[in-house]
């Protein structure tokens, strides 16, 4: 599968995000990773439809949405329709994930499942064959600028092992503490989707993501 970045735009300037978005495209970053929180399903709020509608303009990279919110099956089209390319909700906030999943696929977008740090893969394994990727919490969801979490590289591991055995062919995306000292550990392990906010926005935004692009290779 194909290594992609997805800088999270959470740890942006969102004073100057026109430019800093373009800075990450023109650097070479696949992805912009969409943080959505509502303060409820993870205790922090941050930003919603009108700054995707807003941004949606400024890159063709794709727009990797990340609901940390509960109920989001009522807000699944209106991220569609605002420019989502791909749309990842929590198993842990879903009644009926199934239904969640094929809903987000009937608004033509890819469909992630996320789950945080202490839910099992064994929670998600029957719905692997229908999303296009799993995003595994490497850190407790709700604030950049944590530290990975050891034991998640395992669940990494396994998934990748389970995506083998199944022969799917999905993504696998890593979310939280991802930096230049961990990035590697995430790669080996078998994620191919990075995201990194505070690794990307702190400090040379640029060569910061041209230097994870690097360890991708
Ligand atoms: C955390 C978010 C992450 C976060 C990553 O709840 O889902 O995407 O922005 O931030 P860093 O890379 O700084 O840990
Ligand atoms: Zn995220």
């Amino acid at each position: 599968m194909e290594k992609c970045l997805a800088p999270s735009i959470l740890s942006a300037d969102f004073g100057i995000l026109k430019e800093q978005l373009e800075t990450i495209d023109e650097a070479g970053a696949q992805y912009v990773h969409f943080d959505v929180m509502d303060g409820v399903f993870v205790p922090s709020i941050s930003f919603g439809l009108p700054v995707l509608r807003t941004i949606r303009k400024y890159t063709d990279r794709l727009f990797d949405v990340h609901l940390m919110i509960v109920n989001p099956e009522n807000y699944v089209k209106e991220f569609a329709e605002a420019g989502a390319d791909i749309i990842t909700v929590h198993a842990e906030a879903c009644k009926h994930l199934d239904a969640t999943i094929d809903l987000i696929k009937s608004c033509g977008v890819m469909a992630g499942v996320a789950i945080n740090p202490a839910t099992p893969i064994s929670d998600i394994v029957h719905i692997l064959e229908k999303v296009d990727m799993v995003l595994v919490m490497t850190v407790n969801p709700g604030f950049g600028g944590q530290s990975l979490i050891p034991y998640t590289l395992d669940k990494v591991r396994e998934l990748s092992v389970l995506a083998r055995q199944k022969k799917l062919k999905i993504d696998i995306e890593v979310d939280g503490g991802i930096n230049m000292d961990t990035i590697e550990d995430v790669l080996e392990a078998g994620a191919n989707i990075i995201v990194a906010g505070s690794a990307v926005f702190n400090g040379d935004i640029k060569s910061n993501t041209e230097a994870l692009l690097a360890k991708m290779e």
